[in-house]
């Protein structure tokens, strides 16, 4: 499976080197430990948010799962990359078009069967993508949860990789197992806290994450940022729409805003609060004064 893996680097390294030098492709794979946590929203939404943002970005659906990217933007895939292997389709023809002009590449089996391709087959693959080299700054891979060999494979050929995990010790515990397995492998890693009440729970998760990965695997990992529970993602959920689409202005909006901020942007210059009465008072005061 690390073959597979290989093969996808190469084939993003190409891309990149190739056909677009005075850009960069990043890749992000999006993962966790335990299931149903919320990667495939929090894929397409910060999708969503880094579009916005004015990246073209490719959203790889990588999950067998059942409720994976198609089911969530309202899509329906008939061809997947198997489909340009057999020459029936090209990728243009098999890339959706998603929300907010994303762009949605289906993976199902084809991307598994990577592992398997011939020279001749892979060189074949590596045209295709190099035929849309100069579409992409980002791509952003929702992976099944779990640590599969696929996953890893897709873990191992991206160069930063996202852990979904919520303040449930179960997946919090899960979260860290992936740390664990992976942090070798990759240049960075950053942590989501998903469906928090609010920013202390989130940052209380995080803290012990960080804490064993610190103590035992000596890797500091990226805090990213937290979303809010919030009733929006279900309602979207059921409308087949985007939760940043459908309810922009909803908390789960806000929330992955920021984290597409700071995923682009680095860490926000902060605010200058004024954090005590005192030094309020003072500044009324100035202003007042002025
Ligand atoms: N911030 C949130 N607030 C409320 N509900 C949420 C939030 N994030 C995710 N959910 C809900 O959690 C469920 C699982 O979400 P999702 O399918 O994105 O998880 P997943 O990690 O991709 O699952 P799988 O491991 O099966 O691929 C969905 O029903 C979704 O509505
Ligand atoms: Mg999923």
């Amino acid at each position: 499976m690390y073959e597979q893996a290989s093969k996808l680097k190469k084939i993003m390294d190409e891309k990149h080197h190739r056909e677009a030098p005075q850009g960069t492709l990043k890749v992000y794979c999006v993962t966790s430990g335990k299931g149903g946590v919320g990667k495939t929203n929090l894929s397409i939404n910060l999708s969503l948010v880094l579009q916005e943002l004015g990246k073209r970005v490719l959203l790889v659906d990588a999950d067998l799962g059942l409720a994976n990217v198609d089911v969530i933007a309202g899509l329906y895939p008939k061809y997947n990359i198997s489909h340009i292997l057999s020459r029936e389709k090209t990728i243009n023809e098999i890339i959706l078009e998603g929300p907010m002009g994303i762009k949605i590449l289906p993976g199902a089996s084809g991307l598994y069967e990577m592992a398997n391709l011939s020279i001749m087959e892979l060189n074949f693959l590596i045209k295709a993508f190099n035929s849309i080299s100069q579409d992409f700054d980002i791509v952003v891979i929702d992976t099944g949860a779990g640590i599969s060999k696929h996953v890893l494979s897709f873990v191992r050929s991206s160069d930063e990789v996202i852990i979904v995990t919520t303040p449930e010790p179960s997946a919090i515990t899960d979260a860290y197992a992936v740390i664990k397995l992976i942090y070798k492998y990759s240049q960075k890693i950053h942590v989501i806290i998903n469906r928090v009440d609010n920013f202390r729970d989130a940052e209380f998760t995080v803290q012990k994450i960080s804490n064993a990965s610190r103590k035992f695997l000596h890797t500091d990992i990226d805090y990213l940022g937290y979303v809010l529970e919030d009733r929006s993602v279900f309602k979207s959920n059921m409308e087949q729409i985007p939760f940043y689409t459908r309810f922009p202005e909803s908390l789960a909006s806000k929330c992955i805003a920021n984290l597409g901020r700071k995923l682009l942007y680095g860490e926000q210059k902060p605010v200058q609060y004024n954090y005590t009465f005192e030094s309020w008072v003072k500044k009324l005061m100035a202003f007042l004064r002025n």
